[in-house]
C-alpha cells in the first residue's frame, strides 16, 4: 500500500466495518504484508466497495499497531487502532463472548460482562469518532454488523449531516432471547441513529421493529415487512427510521466465469485424482465455527458409514476450515472436538493411503478454493444458525456443468432462496443424513434440474442487487408515510 493523499474534502461514501478487507500481517523477519480478512462480509463487500470508489474504515487485525491510511489494491483505508486490552474485551469478549452466541439462538452460552460491554461502547465511539473524520460534508455511510450497533447513533450526534445506513450481517435473534441482553436499550437505541437498518430476513426485521417499540418506546409500522420491499417504520423524534430484509449475495457472474476457466477445470480434475478418483467427493467449507454444524456432518458421515449406506471405498469428504476467533474458549474445545471426531472416523474406516475425510485447518487461496466447488459432487452447509451462508451460493455459481447437489441446513437464510437444495434439519441427524444420501444418490436428471433452478436465483440475485437495493432505499430518504404508524 501507498499513503492516502490527503483530499481535504474527505470521500462521499464510507463504509465502518470491524475488520479492513484485508488484515496486516507481521512476518518473522519483521516486516508486515498484507492479506484477505475472513468471512462473507468481506467477500460481499469488496466488489461493492470497488465500484462505489469509497473509503473503509476497519481494524487492521492486529492490536497494538497504528497504521496510517493507505490505498491498498485501488481501496482507500483507514484504520482503527485496537489495544490488547480492547481486543480482548470489545472482539474476543463483548463481540464473539456475548452478540456472537446470543444472535446465533444461543447455541452456546452468552457471557454478560460488563467490563466487556465498557469496551464495546469505548471501541465503537472510537470508530463512530473515525468516521466523522473521513466522511465528507453529507457523505453516504454505511455501518456494518454486530461489532458496531452503537456507531449509528454516536455518528449522528458527531455529524448530523451525515445519511447513515446499518446492516446486520448475522441473524437478528427472537424476542425473548435478545432481552436476556442487559444493555438491550441501549443498542436498539444505538441502531435507530441510523435511517434505514437492513437484515438479511423479513422475520429479524420484525423482531427488531417490535423492540424499537417495547424497549425505545418508538411508535412503529404495523404491516409485514417484504423482501426488498415493504420496509417498515420507527418514528424517532422528527426522524423516520427504516427497517427492511436485504439477503446479501455473491459476485455470482464473476465466480461463473473464474469456475469455467480452464486452469480451474484442470486443477479440478487434478483433485479428484489425488483424492483417489472417487465415486464421491462431499465438500465442506466454512470458518471454524460453532455454529457452522461441522460435528454434525460429521456425525452423519460417521453413521452412514456404520450403517452400510456409504461405501468408504467410494466416499472421500473434505472439510476445509478456516481458523476463527481461536482464543476465544468455545472455539477452542471446539476446534478439538472435531479433530477428534476426523481422526475417529478416519481410525475406524480409512484405508493406508486413503482418508475418508481430509481436513485442513488454513485458509485456502480462491483459486484453489473454487477448484475444490467445482470437484465436490456434494457440498455440505449444515449450520445451526447462519444469517446467510454466502458458501452454499459460491458452490451454486461454480456449477454451470448442472452437476453437483447441495445439503442445506433449513437454519440459513440461503435456505430462504434455494428451495431446491437438499433441505434438512441440522437438529435431526436423520433428516441431515437422508439429506446427504438423496444429494449422492438421486438420479441424475433430478440433480440437474435442482441445480439450474438454484443457478436462476443466485445468478439474478447478486451482490451488487443487493448493495444497490439497500443504498437505492437510503438515498430515497423519509418517503414512508406516518399514516402508517401507532403507538
Ligand atoms: P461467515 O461470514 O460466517 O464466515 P459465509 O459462508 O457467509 O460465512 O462466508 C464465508 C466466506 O469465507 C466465503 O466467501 C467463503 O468462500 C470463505 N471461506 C470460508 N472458508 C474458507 C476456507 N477454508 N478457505 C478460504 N475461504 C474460505
Ligand atoms: O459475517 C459475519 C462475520 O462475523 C463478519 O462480521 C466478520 O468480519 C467475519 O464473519 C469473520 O469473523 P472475524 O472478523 O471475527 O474473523
Amino acid at each position: 500500500g501507498e499513503p492516502v493523499a490527503p483530499s481535504g474534502a474527505g470521500s462521499g461514501f464510507v463504509v465502518v466495518a470491524n475488520r479492513l478487507p484485508v488484515d496486516l500481517e507481521k512476518l518473522p523477519d519483521g516486516t508486515t504484508r498484507w492479506k484477505r480478512s475472513p468471512g462473507g462480509l468481506v467477500t460481499a463487500l469488496e466488489p461493492v466497495l470497488r465500484s462505489n470508489k469509497g473509503a473503509w474504515v476497519g481494524w487492521a487485525g492486529v492490536p497494538d499497531v497504528d497504521v496510517e491510511p493507505i490505498i491498498e489494491d485501488g481501496l482507500e483505508l483507514y484504520p482503527v487502532p485496537l489495544s490488547s486490552q480492547e481486543v480482548e474485551d470489545y472482539y474476543e469478549g463483548f463481540s464473539n463472548g456475548t452478540l456472537w452466541p446470543l444472535y446465533h439462538d444461543v447455541i452456546v452460552r452468552p457471557v454478560y460482562d460488563r467490563a466487556w460491554w465498557a469496551a464495546y461502547v469505548e471501541v465503537n465511539r472510537r470508530f463512530a469518532e473515525e468516521t466523522a473524520k473521513v466522511a465528507a460534508e453529507g457523505a453516504t455511510v454505511w455501518v456494518q454488523d454486530y461489532q458496531l450497533q452503537l456507531v449509528p447513533k454516536m455518528l449522528r450526534m458527531l455529524r448530523p449531516d451525515l445519511t447513515i445506513g446499518f446492516f446486520l450481517h448475522i441473524p437478528f435473534p427472537p424476542v425473548e432471547l435478545f432481552m436476556q441482553m442487559p444493555w438491550r436499550t441501549e443498542i436498539v437505541e444505538g441502531l435507530l441513529g441510523a435511517d434505514l437498518i437492513g437484515f438479511h430476513l423479513p422475520g429479524g426485521a420484525q423482531n427488531f421493529l417490535y423492540l424499537a417499540r417495547r424497549l425505545a418506546g418508538q411508535p412503529t409500522s404495523r404491516g409485514t415487512i417484504g423482501v426488498r420491499s415493504k420496509l417498515g417504520v420507527v418514528q424517532v423524534g422528527f426522524r423516520t427510521v427504516r427497517v427492511g430484509a436485504f439477503p446479501i449475495s455473491i459476485d455470482s457472474a464473476e465466480l461463473d466465469e473464474h469456475s469455467r476457466r480452464r486452469s480451474v477445470r484442470e486443477r479440478a480434475a487434478k483433485i479428484r485424482a489425488e483424492l483417489g478418483n472417487p465415486k464421491n467427493i462431499m465438500l465442506g467449507v466454512d470458518r471454524l465455527d460453532y455454529t457452522k454444524g461441522i460435528d454434525i456432518r460429521l456425525n452423519a458421515l460417521q453413521e452412514l458409514l456404520e450403517e452400510g449406506r456409504v461405501d468408504p471405498a467410494e466416499t472421500v469428504m473434505v472439510q476445509l476450515a478456516t481458523p476463527s476467533r481461536e482464543r476465544v474458549q468455545s472455539y477452542i474445545k471446539m476446534r478439538g472436538d472435531i479433530e477428534r471426531q476426523v481422526g475417529r472416523i478416519n481410525g475406524e474406516f480409512a484405508r493406508v493411503g486413503y482418508p475418508v475425510v481430509h481436513y485442513l485447518h488454513r485458509p485456502i487461496p480462491r483459486d484453489e478454493l473454487i477448484a475444490f466447488f467445482v470437484a465436490a459432487d456434494a457440498m455440505l452447509v449444515t449450520p445451526l444458525r447462519d444469517g446467510m451462508n454466502l458458501v452454499a451460493k459460491e458452490y451454486v455459481a461454480c456449477h454451470s456443468d448442472l452437476n453437483g447437489a447441495l445439503v442445506l441446513s433449513e437454519f440459513t437464510g440461503a435456505a430462504a432462496e434455494l428451495r431446491q437444495s437438499y433441505l434438512c434439519n441440522p437438529h435431526d441427524l436423520d433428516s441431515v443424513k437422508d439429506a446427504i444420501v438423496g444429494a449422492l444418490d438421486d438420479d441424475r436428471d433430478t440433480k440437474r434440474r435442482r441445480m439450474r433452478s438454484m443457478r436462476r436465483q443466485v445468478l439474478t440475485h447478486d451482490v451488487d442487487r443487493w448493495a444497490r437495493a439497500f443504498l437505492d432505499a437510503l438515498s430515497q430518504g423519509n418517503v414512508a408515510g406516518s399514516a402508517l404508524l401507532s403507538e
